[in-house]
């Protein structure tokens, strides 16, 4: 078990502004870049089915431009599986993707779809990727995740997160010790633990904590929080130029 924690960047919400637009700015890989500056372990994109924040290019451009490990999230579809083992991204991690949902809403359902999922992991994991699995806390499908061959889990946090946004702190209590408790069960498998979902300054702590958690993946509040954290140096600089255009 590793001292420091690592931290996954999620830039897709950056994707999504851009295509708010449909140009080219803001460039999630410009954003990858700046939180790899900071101090970001690895850089976390998802290429959806429906292509609505990152695009397939934004991938490509990622495995060219960043210098730490890039973590594709995908569904675990035929299509995906022939872009990833094109491009050979350091991890892969599966998800469970539906059209209609806002962010991926729930863990992979891999103990009853254990044959399978042994079948779409052999290649990736052959190809050299690192193979993870997001999934709820529960021992039922860390097992199975340790039974079709992935190398990492990465326990969803979202309940957790919500519970403790809502100030629900009994549910917020019960949620994170199911995680604890997952993240030694299958830390003991022999798994990697990673976590994330919902992350924020406020809910970070207890989650960060915890040994057998050897990664983080944060997305949407680090994005978020970066309007509030870089609006005023960018209103000021604009005022500047407009004044000094004037004078
Ligand atoms: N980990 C996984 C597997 C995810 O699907 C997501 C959301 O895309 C995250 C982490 C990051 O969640 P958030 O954007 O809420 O920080």
């Amino acid at each position: 078990m590793s001292l420091n924690q690592r931290l996954g960047v999620n830039i897709d919400h950056v994707a999504t502004l851009r295509n708010a637009r449909g140009g080219a700015y803001p460039d999630p890989v410009r954003a990858a870049l700046l939180a790899e500056a900071a101090g970001a372990d690895g850089i976390t994109a998802h290429l959806r089915e429906d292509r609505r924040h990152i695009r397939d290019s934004d991938i490509e451009a990622l495995m060219e431009q960043i210098t730490t490990p890039l973590n594709f999230e995908m569904a675990a579809t035929a299509e995906m599986q022939a872009i990833a083992l094109g491009l050979k991204p350091h991890a892969v991690c599966l998800v469970p993707e539906k059209r209609e949902e806002r962010t991926t809403e729930g863990g992979l359902e891999v103990a009853g779809d254990e044959i399978r999922l042994k079948e779409f992991i052999s290649p990736l994991a052959d190809a050299g990727c690192r193979v993870s699995l997001f999934v709820a806390a529960d021992e039922r499908q860390l097992e199975a995740s340790f039974r079709v061959g992935a190398t990492i889990v990465e326990l969803h946090t979202g309940a957790y997160c919500n519970f403790h946004t809502e100030g629900n702190v009994l549910a917020a209590h019960a949620e994170l010790e199911r995680i604890k408790h997952c993240a030694t069960f299958a830390h003991n498998l022999g798994l990697e633990v990673h976590g994330g979902h919902g992350l924020t300054f406020d809910n970070v702590g207890p989650l960060a904590a915890l040994p057998e958690i050897a990664e983080l993946n944060i997305g949407h509040f680090l994005i978020g929080e970066s309007v509030f954290n870089g609006l005023e140096v960018v209103i000021s600089k604009m005022r500047k130029l407009m004044q000094d255009a004037r004078n």
